[in-house]
């Protein structure tokens, strides 16, 4: 997510900014800049791509004062990480800049609502410092300006707008994206969380959605959109600074399973544009192509390349893409996948899945496809990553940056991702049209809601996770969409604990692996209601019988048979689509694994011998 600092009233404005921007580095960015109302007849802006070193480097550069002036770091999600695409924006005559957290998903009409504009950046923020310059220049004051602006904007929003004009005033606003403000010692304050702030003031409000707030040295008024006033959230914040950067969580890894809800939303959404076709219905569409899109409609055959997590979000993808496109799916380890001699052509599809989009085996892969003239769809997390930018047509997933090595929100948001590509394909070969897409879309919607349900069980599953945390083998199983997150359980169990623990399809266990079960032994079984849960019930009673432990996880209105056979269980609600239901499934086990992992005393965020992005073969 981008960071955030605003100040005004402090002589030495520019300190308190980039400070609290490092405080925000965490948080993962790819550029960042400033604005500063160093006299008051402009704004200086000074903005670089990369890490904030590029930024400081320019700013030493340039002697820069004053004292009002907004911060950002930025992880990009409409445009590459470029020092034109970094905050802040300005309109074209430089008396409004604005840095912007989150998704304004209407930009492009609101764009169009501005014919003569020029625009110098591929954001979706830079329209809004054009809108509120031209209620200003329309003789609005500041706030009345910004406060017009918003009731236009669709999406998720934190935003901070200084005018050259209105010296000493920051005007800022949220809607889903966090932002607090403060006021301490006739200095006001905002920022994106509270590492930022914590040391000037503990003492902070959150802003609620809609909420509008009027900064300046003498203190600070809120409003909602329509002027009237308003109270923002107040509290004292009591984390040191290690707690503030993982907002209180323990670990980066369980802020980020608590994340799933938000980075789910923010991966479905906005991806119908009214369509252009005859039949005029919505139509999904890519985030970046640059082939052709009709040759979607003329693929005959899709391989998935990706390691580790990532693999086995490519599992799913393989379902959801044969159920709606009815193209066949091979899924691949990234690394073998070049050493075989796999037929490819321009009618065949490699969908090269990393949240990295940097991992050197999914690379190979995908730079092997290319060589063979298959076209290649990258669905990666980070904008502008080397994947990204090889790849003929790029998927984003909108997790924001994952810090722990083990991946959690990345994965979950793979498998909504997925469920889009499958339907985006099956719309390019004209097997579901855009009312079905809206159907299934709405019906989708309501995942972030469940996973929140899901997250409400911690307590519950963490009291698991002791019970089971001695043991020294575990055995996941699973069929159909719950044999991916088996397999995924028995990653994140074995890379954040160092357990043994392995998964395998349920119908396999008479083939050999049911030879491993013995007293003492943990057994996990995906047992979802649907057209597997009945065997699934029978692999239950088998290992049951041979002295295992078993946890299921099932769903309302499987619970029943479950009881009576499995000694643990976790109910999760049911799925608005069976192809869906993993992205419930995983969070659990998710959870599991990292509550056994705290059992035990392991370092969560940084397990021994792993790196979060595996660049070398
Ligand atoms: C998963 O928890 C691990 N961190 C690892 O398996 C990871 O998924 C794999 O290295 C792929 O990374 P990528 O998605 O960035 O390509």
């Amino acid at each position: 997510m981008c960071g955030i600092v605003g100040v005004t009233g402090r002589d030495d404005a520019l300190d308190v900014i980039l400070t609290g921007l490092q405080r925000l580095e965490y948080r993962g960015y790819d550029s960042a800049g400033v604005v500063m109302d160093e006299s008051s007849d402009r704004l200086r802006v000074v903005k670089r791509g990369g890490k904030l070193a590029n930024l400081t480097a320019a700013l030493s550069d340039e002697s820069i004062s004053g004292s009002v002036g907004i911060g950002h770091t930025r992880w990009a999600t409409h445009g590459a990480p470029t020092d034109s695409n970094a905050h802040p924006h300005t309109d074209p005559t430089g008396r409004i800049a604005v840095v912007h957290n989150g998704i304004i998903e209407n930009y492009e009409e609101l764009q169009a609502t501005l014919p003569d504009a020029t625009f110098s950046s591929e954001t979706d923020t830079e329209v809004v410092a054009h809108l509120v310059a031209r209620e200003v220049e329309g003789g609005a004051e500041l706030p009345d300006a910004v406060r017009t602006v918003l009731r236009s904007l669709d999406g998720a929003f934190a935003l901070c707008i200084q005018d050259r004009d209105t010296p000493g005033m920051i005007v800022v606003a949220k809607r889903e994206a966090p932002l607090i403000v403060a006021h301490a010692d006739g200095v006001s304050y905002c920022a994106s969380d509270v590492a930022a702030l914590i040391r000037h003031t503990r003492d902070v409000q959150a802003l609620m959605d809609d909420q509008v707030a009027v900064l300046t040295p003498d203190g600070i008024t809120i409003t909602d959109l329509n002027g009237v006033a308003v109270e923002g959230h107040a509290y004292h914040v009591d984390w040191d600074l290690d707690a503030a950067e993982k907002q209180g969580y323990e670990h980066f890894m369980l802020k980020e399973i608590h994340e799933q809800p938000t980075a789910i939303a923010d991966t479905l959404r906005d991806r119908l544009r009214p369509a252009t076709g005859p039949d005029g219905s919505p139509r999904l569409h890519l985030d970046e192509c640059r082939i052709d899109e009709g040759e979607f409609g003329r693929i005959d055959k899709v391989f998935i390349v990706a390691c580790g997590t990532s693999l086995y979000s490519a599992m799913v993808g393989k379902l959801a893409i044969e159920h709606w496109a009815g193209i066949p799916v091979e899924v691949e380890v990234a690394s073998e996948f070049r050493y075989r001699d796999p037929i490819l052509d321009p009618h065949t599809l490699v969908i090269a899945v990393s949240q990295s989009g940097e991992t050197s085996d999914t690379m190979a892969a995908a730079t092997h496809a290319l060589d063979q003239r298959a076209p290649v769809l990258a669905l990666v997390n980070v904008v502008g990553s080397t994947l990204a930018r090889e790849a003929d047509a790029v998927f984003y997933t909108h997790a924001g940056p994952e810090v722990a090595v083990a991946s959690t929100k990345a994965f979950t948001t793979q498998l909504a991702a997925f469920l889009l590509i499958g339907l985006y394909l099956g719309q390019q070969r004209g097997r579901i049209y855009g009312s079905e897409i809206t159907d299934i879309l709405n019906r989708l919607h309501h995942l972030p809601g469940q996973v929140e349900q899901v997250l409400e069980q911690d307590a519950a599953i963490a009291e698991l996770a002791r019970k089971y945390a001695s043991t020294h083998y575990t055995m996941f199983i699973g069929r159909h969409v719950g044999l991916p997150i088996a397999m995924e359980g028995a990653l994140k169990l074995k890379e954040i604990s160092y357990l043994h623990a392995e998964a395998f399809p349920a119908g396999e266990m008479k083939h050999g692996p049911i030879a491993l079960i013995e007293d003492g032994s943990l057994v996990v079984a995906l047992a979802p209601a649907g057209h597997t849960f009945a065997k699934m019930v029978s692999n239950i009673q088998e290992v049951r019988a041979r002295g295992a432990s078993v946890l299921a996880i099932g769903t309302d209105g499987s619970t029943a048979d479950l009881k009576a056979h499995a000694h643990d269980l976790i109910t999760l609600p049911e799925a608005s689509h069976e192809l869906a239901s993993p992205i419930l499934a995983a969070i659990p086990l998710q959870l599991f694994a990292y509550h056994v992992a705290v059992t035990r005393g392991e370092d969560i965020d940084q397990p021994r011998n792993l790196a979060k992005t595996v660049t070398v073969e």
